[in-house]
């Protein structure tokens, strides 16, 4: 069955879209439906950020056809798995949730905890960092960790 999996950050110009794009290039032989959003609405249309789409380009991943859009409640309904992309946006999601008066089954959790080499409590924001390979580090760290996680589960 298809797993249905949404990275979640702020502004979902910098880290979520770039998740989704490794993910969906490290992940190709799963079962998997992707998206990302942003808990901000200030970009909403917009295109990843520039240096965040170079810094992906250098390692083979494009993400240029992806727009921003806002998360919403209807988002726990429509996923299986909610990613968050730091401790913030983690407990911008669960207030939502808890505001929300459906019941709902959606995992949500911390993409870093699926970090199998490196130590990361979160993906820090390279919009206010400008550490745009650091943040594309744990991203692909974190990615290979939920690939092999789903492939163990099956
Ligand atoms: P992101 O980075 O959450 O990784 O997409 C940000 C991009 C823009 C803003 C905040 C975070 N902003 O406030 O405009």
């Amino acid at each position: 069955m298809t797993t249905r999996i949404l990275f979640v950050c702020l502004g979902n110009i910098c880290r979520s879209p770039a998740a989704e794009a490794v993910f969906r290039s490290l992940g190709a032989d799963l079962d998997v439906a992707l998206d990302s959003a942003g808990t901000g609405g200030w970009h909403v249309g917009e295109p990843p950020y520039g240096p965040m789409q170079q810094a992906a380009r250098l390692r083979g991943i494009e993400m240029g056809t992806l727009r921003a859009r806002q998360f919403e409640p209807l988002d726990f309904a429509g996923f299986d798995l909610i990613l968050a992309m730091d401790a913030q946006n983690l407990a911008d999601i669960k207030a939502m949730r808890g505001a929300s008066e459906a019941k709902h089954e959606t995992k949500v959790a911390l993409f870093t905890d699926y970090c199998v080499q490196l130590r990361a409590d979160c993906v820090p924001d390279p919009y206010y960092t400008r550490d745009f390979d650091g943040a594309l580090d744990i991203i692909e760290d974190a990615s290979r960790g939920l690939a092999q996680a789903l492939r163990v589960q099956g």
